[in-house]
């Protein structure tokens, strides 16, 4: 069996690479496209030369393992191993030079997820977990928070790029949490939105029409910081089936009694 550990340096050093690259290239991109056609997904020169550098740099150390890449796709070597990488999450943030942007990368074992790095160039923070030895930011161990109730809880979600239309209407979920909660926000990157759940300074989030490289390494972090990461029936996660929820564990039953909820009546 591969050490994990070096696995985990290897993440982060190429997340740090990738992640200083991205911080200086605010404001200096050339070229934005759209991806099919949606005005609101949207990729540029720089979310694929940070996804090259991070395949490099895994490539350097473990050649023969798998890599299932946001801008490049799936690189099957048939391993036990597959890297899973979003080499800039939060582009739309990145574009308008909100610092609230991340790389993040998922070690995927055997079908099993079992570690995981966001790091965050604007605040230098570096966010990492390995199965069963806890999670960590710069170093410093993570545990969840302990709100109990939802007025005491601070949440987090994201929007689908297709949300009027989506059919499990991401934003009657937002009215519904919305109502519940102390507060809520929406920051435009779900792997930081899950390192916040692991640090503590969210209680919950959730997100639907996700992809597998937004949520790899955070549902790592989160569990590894004591949080609960399940589908929308409380079902375990499966990173390539769009849903997630994570929380504290503590609201975790509100939480999906909330997404279960139907339409809001609305008065006069
Ligand atoms: C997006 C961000 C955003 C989430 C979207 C993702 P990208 O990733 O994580 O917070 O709401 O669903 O697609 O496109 O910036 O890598
Ligand atoms: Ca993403
Ligand atoms: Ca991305």
């Amino acid at each position: 069996m591969i050490d994990r550990q070096h696995m985990l340096d290897t993440a982060v050093l190429a997340a740090r690479e990738a992640g200083t690259f991205l911080w200086e290239s605010v404001g200096r991109v050339k070229s934005i496209e759209q991806k099919l056609g949606e005005f609101r997904n949207l990729v540029s020169e720089i979310d694929k030369q940070s996804e090259a550098m991070v395949i490099a740099a895994i490539r350097g150390r473990y050649p023969d393992h798998d890599i299932l890449a946001e801008e490049s796709g799936g690189h099957g070597k048939g391993s036990d191993y597959r890297w899973i990488i979003d080499p800039l999450d939060g582009t739309t943030n990145f574009l308008h030079g909100v610092p609230i942007f991340c790389v993040t990368i998922g070690i995927e074992e055997r079908g099993e997820m079992v570690a995981g790095v966001t790091y965050d160039p604007n605040h230098d923070e570096l966010f990492t977990a390995e199965q069963g030895a806890g999670a960590f930011l710069n170093g410093r161990r993570l545990a969840v928070t302990k709100a109990a109730a939802m007025t005491e809880s601070l949440v987090v979600t994201g929007f689908p790029y297709d949300l009027a239309d989506h059919p499990d209407r991401p934003l009657l979920h937002f009215d519904h949490f919305a109502r519940a909660a102390q507060g809520i926000r929406r920051l435009g990157s779900a792997a930081l939105d899950l390192a916040y759940v692991a640090a503590g300074r969210f209680d919950a989030y959730w997100e639907v029409s996700l992809s597998p490289w937004d949520m790899a390494a955070g549902i790592v972090i989160v569990k590894e910081a004591g949080g609960m990461v399940t589908d929308f029936t409380g079902g375990p996660v499966n990173i390539y089936r769009k849903h997630v929820l994570a929380t504290n564990g503590r609201i975790h039953d509100q939480c999906l009694a909330i997404l279960g909820q139907g339409s809001v009546e609305t008065t006069g």
